[in-house]
């Protein structure tokens, strides 16, 4: 079952920005938790600070993978792109973020993707990814979520 964990601009600073908000472990590290939390599901990750990159990503594995796990970081509240290619993709998508947005500044209220997306987790650190996770292995073959793509 692969699943990939994509993240957007400025994730790759994990550990480094903004500990306060985003906490002090890198990403990497992380990942290597997750891969031993989930031995069932083939887990991969990608980051890009770039708009396009992210896109060229999710259609490459968006008609293979089981899953993606997508933290678009200020993607997420700009946009029209990216949403367009979770729209586009058969893969499921779950939003993720390490903040709670809506705890945040009124620009970071909006998401452009969550309507396209399964659901969204914000809020619970680096755990968000985990709870993410969390739901496409307990996903039965063939069912998808709530909701966006259950078509
Ligand atoms: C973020 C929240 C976004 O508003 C912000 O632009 C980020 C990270 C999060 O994970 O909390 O870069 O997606």
């Amino acid at each position: 079952m692969k699943i990939l964990i994509l993240n957007g601009p400025n994730l790759n600073l994990l550990g480094v920005r903004e500990k306060s908000i985003y906490g002090s472990q890198s990403f990497e590290l992380y990942f290597e938790e997750l891969q031993q939390a989930f031995p069932g599901l083939e887990l991969s990750y990608f980051q890009s600070n770039t708009e396009g990159v992210l896109i060229d990503k999710l259609h490459e594995v968006g008609f293979s993978y089981k899953g993606i796990v997508l933290n678009a970081a200020a993607y997420t509240h700009t946009s029209v792109a990216l949403s367009d290619a979770i729209k586009a993709i058969e893969t499921p998508v779950v939003e993720v973020h390490i903040s709670n947005v809506f705890a945040r500044e009124a620009f970071r209220h909006k998401s452009m993707i969550a309507p396209y997306c399964i659901g969204s987790i914000s809020g619970f650190g680096l755990e968000s990814y985990r709870l993410a996770l969390q739901y496409f292995e307990r996903l039965k073959p063939k069912q998808i979520g709530f909701g966006a793509k259950s078509s």
